[in-house]
């Protein structure tokens, strides 16, 4: 199943006229896949917390491919049920539709023992990590449902080992969250008979981005793949060319 997902070419378009939402949009993936999916033609809305880099990835995803992103500034850390129902309000008055979510947010906290781990550096990566997603699907799943043949992906990571704290800790519970939002909906069928939302986790490996650069100190940047290598398989799921893709925690 991996293999065809990691093999993947989306066709030209394949994206036309469909609403995705990216959160951590500043990132090293949620950049690559904004981008990614622009030039296949969808709106995309961009979550991050730092506006200017923000407002700069706009400007070039509008230039370049010649369609108006929507922008949703945002601190995960802060954010409360209130800012992400208003979130759902603007969306359905806007585009009255939405295809997809893609949680790429994420805090690395600091490679510490538990025993010394700071709590408040604890709480910070739970609330960007997990809470926070929870909150946003929680306040995005009606618009998503009404929409249909729609998609939610979560990036994960498998860090259970030493040292790896509330970054290795929330990974663990979005892999549970992932397994239970999907098993809540799997009843809830589409036309095509397949959930009308689709949920799934996506470990995308190692990627040359600022949280690798900073669990792996003394890596070179070469030794890992860039991003961009990564985001058709997320265009697949995004995209559901396989629609009975549903509740599975994939490792690219
Ligand atoms: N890179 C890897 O090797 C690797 C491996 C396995 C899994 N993953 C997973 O892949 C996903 C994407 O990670 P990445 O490598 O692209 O990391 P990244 O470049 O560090 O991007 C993380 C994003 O999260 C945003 N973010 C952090 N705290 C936030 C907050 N309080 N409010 C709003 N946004 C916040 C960052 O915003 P700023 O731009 O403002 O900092 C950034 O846009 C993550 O879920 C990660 O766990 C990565």
């Amino acid at each position: 199943m991996t293999d065809s997902i990691n093999k993947f070419k989306p066709p030209a378009n394949c994206l036309d006229e469909k609403k995705v939402l990216i959160t951590g949009a500043t990132g090293g993936l949620g950049s690559a896949l904004a981008k990614r999916a622009a030039q296949l033609r969808a709106t995309v809305i961009l979550a991050g917390r730092n506006l200017p880099v923000l407002e700069a990835l706009y400007d070039e995803i509008e230039l370049i491919h010649g369609i108006q992103p929507a922008l949703f500034p945002v601190s995960q850390e802060t954010a409360t049920q209130q800012d992400y129902a208003e979130l759902a309000t603007t969306l359905k008055n806007e585009f009255g539709e939405l295809h997809a979510l893609v949680h790429c947010a994420a805090q690395l906290g600091m490679p510490t023992p538990i025993e010394h781990y700071p709590e408040k550096m604890w709480n910070d990566v739970m609330q960007v990590n997990v809470n926070s997603a929870f909150l946003v699907t929680r306040a995005l799943l009606p618009l998503m449902q009404s929409t249909g043949n729609a998609s939610i992906v979560l990036t994960t990571d498998h860090r259970q080992t030493a040292f790896w704290g509330a970054y290795g800790a929330s990974k663990a519970a979005l892999d549970a969250f992932t397994l239970i939002l999907a098993d809540e909906i799997s009843g809830k069928v589409g036309p095509s008979g397949h959930p009308s939302v689709s949920v799934n986790a996506v470990n995308p490996g190692a990627m040359r981005t600022r949280l690798r650069a900073k669990s792996f100190a003394g890596e070179l940047p070469k030794e890992s793949p860039l991003p961009e290598t990564k985001v058709d398989a997320l265009i697949h799921l995004i995209s559901r060319q396989d629609p009975s893709l549903h509740g599975e925690i994939l490792s690219l």
